[in-house]
């Protein structure tokens, strides 16, 4: 393994290799001071962020690395119309890792093809973001002493938030999870996340409008923002913002031991009052995300390999169909191919290799 794109590039005895790392991190900082001397993380960020990026900056600079990078698309030249693949191209030259955020779902797949340095993907579009996921299961394992036996309450938009996806598709391969999954209709998991991860992992979960029906079975509470940017009507937007809102009058029914995380940036789901009680966990969880990076950093910078089986195995349909998701990268990047792979060999459905869009 030489990129992350997805949290299933992970193995789960990887994902406990990096969990291991970082808490000897925690405990025994001094010995990674100068791990990544002389190294370089270039941070490519064409979308808003605080905590990813400055935690890949901060992991870097607290392993004696060094960093540069942009925080937004204006200030590199994709503001004159330079595609992904010939900014990777280029930076590779002056890094030795690159983590990147991109708004087009895919867009770190493009990167990682072209790349000559390991590609991190920190967050494409609605798509993945396989950092936030590790920094979940460290802040459960930090928290909770284990990563089985869980009961994890989601609450707020399952349909667009690309945290909730990949934190229940790495959850979902530890023995004896369930989910309780609080949304309004509009904004439910998505059918295919119920049939190709909770269904086939024979994960059992309750699909629930109601925050406070089962809160007093919860280990974890994991609270997500409504996203403005994900949605293409506003109207839709403002009617759904406010649907939840965790306060201490809702948590009186929760366990002692209950874990509330939240992946942040917050606007309003949490009351700043619960900030205060010691099951908030979220700020916690943003410190963890530094530990958990800078595990993985040393992991890729000392992997040589480049793992391509997947890709040699695979039945590929190349520019037979179009990709009909606009937020997917290959509706903006200069002529890509339009690649889509046999998923579903029962069924003959073939996604997109970019944004697994459903082929038609
Ligand atoms: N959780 C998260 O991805 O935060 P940022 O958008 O601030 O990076």
């Amino acid at each position: 393994m030489k990129h992350l794109i997805d949290i299933k590039d992970l193995s789960v005895e990887e994902i406990d290799e990096l969990i291991e790392v970082a808490k000897d991190i925690i405990d025994n900082p001094e010995r990674y001071s100068e791990r990544c001397m002389g190294k370089i993380l270039a941070t490519l960020f064409f979308e808003p962020s605080t905590r990813t990026r400055l935690s890949f900056e901060s992991a870097m600079m607290r392993l004696g690395g060094n960093v540069l990078g942009f925080s937004e698309p204006n200030s590199s030249s994709a503001a004159k119309g330079e595609s992904v693949a010939d900014t990777v191209r280029v930076v590779g030259g002056y890094c030795d890792i690159i983590a990147m955020r991109h708004p087009k779902e895919g867009a770190p797949i493009v990167a990682q093809e072209k790349s000559i340095v390991p590609i991190i993907n920190a967050g494409d579009g609605g798509h993945h973001h396989p950092t936030q996921t590790l920094t979940d299961l460290l802040t459960i394992k930090m928290e909770k002493g284990r990563l089985n036996n869980l009961t994890i309450g989601i609450c707020g938009d399952l349909k667009y938030g690309r945290t909730v996806h990949s934190l229940i598709t790495a959850m979902c391969r530890y023995d004896n999870i369930k989910f309780v999954l609080i949304s309004p209709e509009e904004l439910k998991i998505p059918d295919y996340m119920k049939k190709d991860v909770l269904y086939k992992n024979k994960v059992s979960y309750i699909e629930t409008v109601d925050i406070e029906e089962h809160m007093g079975e919860l280990d974890i509470l994991y609270m997500t923002r409504i996203q403005k940017e994900r949605f293409s009507s506003a109207d839709d937007y403002i009617r759904l913002k406010d649907s939840y809102i965790l306060d201490l009058e809702k948590l009186e029914n929760a366990k002692k031991d209950l874990c509330i995380m939240h992946p942040l940036p917050r606007v309003n789901e949490i009351s700043v009052k619960v900030d205060e009680d010691s099951r908030a966990c979220y700020f916690k969880q943003a410190e963890y995300g530094k530990f958990i990076r800078m595990a993985l950093i040393l992991k890729l910078l000392n992997e040589k390999k480049i793992n391509n089986e997947k890709e040699n195995v695979e039945e590929k349909l190349i520019n037979k169909i179009t990709c009909k998701n606009l937020r997917c990268i290959t509706s903006v990047e200069q002529e890509l191919d339009q690649i889509f792979i046999l998923t579903d060999k029962e069924n003959g459905i073939y996604r997109c290799k970019y944004c697994d869009t459903k082929g038609e």
